[in-house]
């Protein structure tokens, strides 16, 4: 358990190189094992919940090592997993066990998967009602949460799902327990989630009736060339306000993965008044990539709801700082699925805004925060969620005073490298 303290800073200029991008990572991991073959991954992001998808798989039977800089995997093909006699431990990483499941859920074998403190709360639900639709048989001791017992059956059945809430997970899930059925597995989508699934397991998606609608089954074959994954834009979202807020700054941060479904953020700080130059340099993983360039602003406050929500999702967090310090009220609604994320991400945020002595109040959907312009170092308590920690960190840059983040080795989770570069000392 260690504390951070943050004392503020001006001229806060830095040249950010991203590491690897969490969501693509882990789907590079599973969907290489998918094969069989040798697939190797440059960029690979080494933050702890890419590295529980690495371990569950190796647990399943999967050979992955690393040499020099490039991660090796050496893939079983869809039906060649092993049963591993245990629990089968996702750590923090939601992306591991509900992606995870999918596969789990066509295998001829019982897999029990838990997880971390935050994990045994959040709701697996969403991919036990879809996956059970599907044939198999999953067991949650907990109330519809980890720890979870899949009874895999190797006779799953393709549906055509309709999707409740807006999560690109429960749809990779779906579509990744499809590779296993004869008849097509069919999601449908109202707003368009993180589509990297799709992307790299080469699925369609066509517009029908307003819905975003893919599919897959046991017949779909996917090409896994030599993967490189770039740089994580919810990593840039923690420098792209830290630019922004903070006094003659310049920022710039390099290797961004553009996918419109998760640079909503930019999109969002622009509406802000936020001065923010986006050129893409080329693709990489049929992603396109690009630079962005921050300068400090004065922001103003927006509302924000519907569509733009799923792009945007897990950078909430670092967008309400960004408000705290903005002329007006931020409204931020339709955003409930903040409430079930590594922690309740609208209660943590509120607590810790006002900790500082800003303005916040909460909706069961959402927050609203009357921009002060000015915040004071208080103690945060992060609820060891990796964005919490983080986004008060860049506050932290612009408060009167000193700030403590507790419990901040959690940015592990999704970047390690995090205090270094903000510290300058990468
Ligand atoms: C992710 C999807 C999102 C996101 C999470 C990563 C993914 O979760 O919040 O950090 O890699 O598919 P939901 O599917 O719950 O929205």
């Amino acid at each position: 358990m260690s504390t951070t303290t943050i004392t503020p800073r001006n001229n806060f200029h830095r040249t950010v190189f991203l590491t690897g991008d969490k969501s693509i990572s882990h789907r590079a991991l599973m969907f290489a094992a998918l094969k069989k073959q040798t697939t190797h991954i440059s960029g690979l992001s080494e933050a702890a919940d890419p590295m529980s998808t690495r371990s569950v798989l190796a647990q399943l039977g999967v050979a992955i090592r690393k040499k020099g800089e490039i991660w090796e995997v050496k893939g079983v093909g869809r039906k060649g997993f092993t049963v591993f006699n245990g629990v089968l431990d996702v750590g923090n990483s939601g992306t591991t066990i509900r992606l995870m499941s999918g596969i789990l859920a066509a295998q001829p074998f019982v897999s029990e998967l838990t997880g971390d403190a935050s994990i045994r709360k959040r709701p697996m639900n969403r991919i036990i009602k879809p996956l059970t639709q599907m044939g198999a048989s999953i067991e949650s001791v907990n109330d519809g949460r980890a720890p979870i017992k899949i009874h895999g059956s190797p006779k799953i059945f393709g549906i055509d799902y309709l999707m409740e809430i807006s999560s690109a997970q429960v749809k990779s899930c779906i579509l990744l327990a499809g590779l296993y059925t004869k008849e097509k597995t069919i999601v449908r989508e109202k707003v368009k989630t993180r589509d990297h699934t799709e992307r790299m397991l080469n699925l369609t998606t066509y517009e029908k009736d307003g819905l975003f609608v893919t599919e897959s089954s046991a017949d779909h074959d996917f090409d896994l060339p030599d993967i490189t994954v770039p740089g994580d834009p919810s990593s840039a979202a923690f420098w792209a306000v830290a630019g922004s807020i903070l006094p003659d700054t310049y920022v710039r941060i390099e290797n961004v993965l553009l996918n419109p479904t998760r640079i909503g953020f930019v999109e969002a700080l622009k509406q802000m008044g936020a001065d923010i130059t986006i050129t893409q340099t080329g693709e990489c993983q049929k992603e396109p990539v690009g630079t962005l360039e921050v300068r400090s602003a004065q922001l103003k406050g927006i509302h924000l709801s519907g569509d733009i929500i799923p792009s945007l999702v897990d950078e909430i967090p670092i967008l309400c700082i960004a408000a705290a310090y903005a002329e007006g009220e931020t409204e931020i609604r339709g955003a409930e699925e903040l409430r079930v994320k590594e922690c309740d991400r609208i209660a943590a945020m509120v607590q810790g805004i006002k900790a500082m002595g800003g303005e916040a109040v909460d909706f069961p959907d959402g927050l609203k925060i009357t921009g002060t312009g000015k915040l004071k170092g208080a103690s945060i308590e992060t609820f060891h969620d990796h964005r919490i920690a983080m986004s008060f960190a860049i506050a932290a840059l612009r408060a009167e005073g000193e700030t403590l983040i507790q419990n901040s080795e959690c940015v592990k989770i999704s970047y390690p490298a995090f205090w270094e570069i903000l510290a300058g000392t990468p």
